[in-house]
Order: structure tokens, then C-alpha cells, then sequence
């Protein structure tokens, strides 16, 4: 692994958002597998060989990242499957955007290795086809929002008849059409975040990385969002999300891993990794002992009075259920779903409770 540069890029106004090989726009070229056609900001996952279409996205195994005296990354394995929405999901301090500049070659590792896009971590010519939304960003604020996405498409060494019709097609998507001669010091932080989105779709990555693309929008920001990352999965992009929001993982992630305190927690769908238990409480008139045996199937059930719990029922087959009392005779005058709530469950999975 040999990653051209330590820096934390993000902060810095005037460099790079996107993570070019060349990082300046004096140097930017028309290097090849980034170059896409006008227009079609973040269309599609752009060409591929069979042999990297076979890799997964992102494959990292053992990565270690030890700050003077923090270990931020404790051996932390995992695999992003081609064309999934993963979700890298832990709380503050955790290890997420250390883990998502390890893979970008941003931060060197103290151990272990990443191969991302079939690539050594790092990798330059691997860089052009990652969209990267870092954590913390600011773009120059006095360059209009069309300018700084123009400069970006010049970063990334595309075409230059098409950076107009790409970076028109990125506000497009961002929902920022309309204000692309507004100077982005004028742009509230929910803008700037749509921005900065828009700058990481540019040029059809097949990876596009976004760290908490969520934090500073509102409600109809977020839902925004969340259709742009499906649509991108749709596309056939991976799209690798770091969040610590459980309810932006349960809506577009295809898979997640938890990560706490530098290592991988659990990894699955977000149902497998939260695997939260599911009860129904039912008002029933007429209840008889005779139930028990056919209601047993359904999961564990208890008697309260003219009411009724079942514990760990499918929550598919609460229809069936209430069927089958009817059927017994009962009259159901309320049905109530009991699920264990995903923050409830995700602090137990993280030891909080
Ligand atoms: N440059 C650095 N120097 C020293 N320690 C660092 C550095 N960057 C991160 N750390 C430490 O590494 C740990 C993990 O930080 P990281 O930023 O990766 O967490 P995170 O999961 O992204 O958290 P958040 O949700 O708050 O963004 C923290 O303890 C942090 O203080
Ligand atoms: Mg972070």
C-alpha cells in the first residue's frame, strides 16, 4: 500500500474533493477510466474488466489504525459487494471516517490491508472512479456552485466540452438546479451538503463513499438523499455510507456492518444485525384456555386478562393470527404491534445497556 498522501484533504478550501491523482487543477489530465460522458453525472459505474467486476468494492482485512495514543481501528475486516448499498453504521468515535480514509489511501494504516475496486488501497488511477463526500468539507466561497463542480470535473481529468452538461446534471440531481450562479458562500450548510454530494457523483464512479451525507439536511433533505443513493444502487454503483443513524440504515442499506470502538460489532442486513424481537398485544373477548394449543404456533403467548401477547411472531403473519382467533370464536377489538425499537437494540449490540 503506498498512499500518496497523509493529509486530511477535506478541510482544506481548494483541494480536491474528489480524489484525483493529480489534486491540482494545473496537473489534471484526461487519464482515462474516470472520463465520462457529458451530462450523465453519476449515471452509471463506469467500464470495467471482468476481473474487476469480480472483486468485491471494498475488501479489507485486519486494518489497524493507531493514532499517538488512540487506537482509532482495531483489526477491522469486512467486504462491500459490488452494486450494494453498505452501510458502515457505529457511534461518534467509533472508527468510520478513519476506516473510510484508510480505504481511500488518505491515511496510511498502522496494519492490515484494503483492496478497493480490486485495487491496493490508494491506488491513483483507482481514485478517479471513487466519489468521496467527506465529513467535513468547505468549498471556496466565492466560487459559484456550477464553478466549483466545473473545477472538480477538470480534477477529475474529464473532457472539457462536457464539464457544463455534468455539472448541470449534478445540480439537477441535488435538487440545487437553479442556483448554480449563486456564490457557495451564500448557501446555507444544507446546501453546501447537497453540494458537496453533487461533487461526488461527478464523472460515474463506481464507488462513491459519502461520511454522514445526511447530517446537516433536514427531513426533505434526508428522504432526497436517500432516493439519490438508491438511485445510484440502481445505476449499478456501490454506494459505501458511513452513518450513525439507524433509521437512514434501515431505509437504503442493502447490508451493514456495526462497527464500535474500532471493531466490526455485527455485519448483515440491518434485519439480521439488529434482529429485533417482534410481539403483538391483542384485546380479545372470549378468550378461552382451548386457544393455547393452536395460537402456540404463532410464538410464545400470555394471558393478561382479556388480553393477549404473543412473543416473537413473524410480523407477516399477524393477519393469520388474528384470523385464527376469530376462527376460535374470539372477538379481536385491538391489535397492537410491539417491536423492539432499533435504538433499543442497537445500544444493547453495542454493550450500552
Ligand atoms: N487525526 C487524528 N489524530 C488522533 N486521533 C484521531 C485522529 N482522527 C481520529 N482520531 C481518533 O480516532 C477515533 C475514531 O475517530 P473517527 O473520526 O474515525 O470516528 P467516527 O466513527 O467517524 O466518529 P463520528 O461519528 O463522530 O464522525 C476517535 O477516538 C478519534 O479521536
Ligand atoms: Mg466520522
Amino acid at each position: 500500500m503506498s498512499p500518496a498522501r497523509s493529509a486530511e484533504p477535506a478541510a482544506a478550501p481548494g483541494r480536491a474533493h474528489r480524489l484525483t491523482a493529480a489534486g491540482t487543477a494545473g496537473t489534471a489530465g484526461t487519464a482515462g477510466a474516470a472520463a465520462g460522458t457529458a451530462g450523465t453525472a453519476g449515471a452509471a459505474a463506469g467500464t470495467q474488466t471482468g476481473a474487476e467486476a469480480a472483486s468485491p468494492a471494498v475488501h479489507a482485512i485486519d486494518l489497524r489504525k493507531q493514532y499517538r495514543h488512540t487506537v482509532a481501528l482495531e483489526g477491522l475486516s469486512m467486504t462491500v459487494r459490488r452494486g450494494e448499498v453498505f452501510g458502515f453504521l457505529g457511534p461518534n468515535g467509533a472508527g468510520k471516517t478513519t476506516a473510510v480514509k484508510l480505504l481511500l489511501g488518505l491515511v496510511r494504516p498502522t496494519g492490515g490491508e484494503a483492496l478497493v475496486l480490486g485495487a491496493p488501497a490508494g491506488d491513483r488511477e483507482t481514485r478517479r472512479r471513487i466519489g468521496y463526500l467527506p465529513e467535513l468539507f468547505r468549498f471556496q466561497s466565492w466560487l459559484t456552485a456550477r464553478e466549483v463542480l466545473v473545477l472538480h470535473c477538470r480534477l477529475l481529468g474529464l473532457p472539457r466540452p462536457s464539464w457544463r452538461g455534468a455539472a448541470d446534471a449534478a445540480l439537477q440531481i441535488v435538487g440545487l438546479a437553479g442556483r448554480e450562479e449563486d456564490r457557495v458562500g451564500t448557501f446555507s450548510k444544507g446546501m453546501q451538503q447537497r453540494l458537496g454530494l453533487g461533487v461526488a457523483l461527478l464523472g460515474e464512479p463506481a464507488l462513491i463513499v459519502l461520511d454522514e451525507p445526511t447530517s446537516a439536511l433536514d427531513p426533505v433533505g434526508r428522504h432526497q438523499v436517500r432516493m439519490i443513493i438508491r438511485e445510484l444502487r440502481d445505476r449499478g454503483a456501490t454506494v459505501f455510507l458511513n452513518t450513525h443513524l439507524l433509521e437512514e440504515a434501515e431505509h437504503v442499506c442493502d447490508r451493514v456492518t456495526v462497527i464500535d470502538k474500532g471493531r466490526s460489532v455485527a455485519t448483515g442486513t440491518i434485519g439480521e444485525v439488529v434482529g429485533r424481537q417482534s410481539n403483538v398485544r391483542l384485546r380479545v373477548a372470549g378468550l378461552a384456555d382451548r386457544w393455547w394449543q393452536p395460537l402456540a404456533g404463532f410464538g410464545r403467548w400470555v394471558a393478561d386478562g382479556d388480553g393477549l401477547l404473543i412473543e416473537g411472531i413473524a410480523p407477516g403473519r399477524v393477519p393469520e393470527l388474528v384470523q385464527e382467533i376469530v376462527s376460535l370464536g374470539g372477538r379481536v377489538e385491538a391489535v397492537v404491534p410491539e417491536q423492539q425499537s432499533l435504538e433499543a437494540r442497537f445500544l444493547e449490540l453495542l454493550g450500552e445497556t
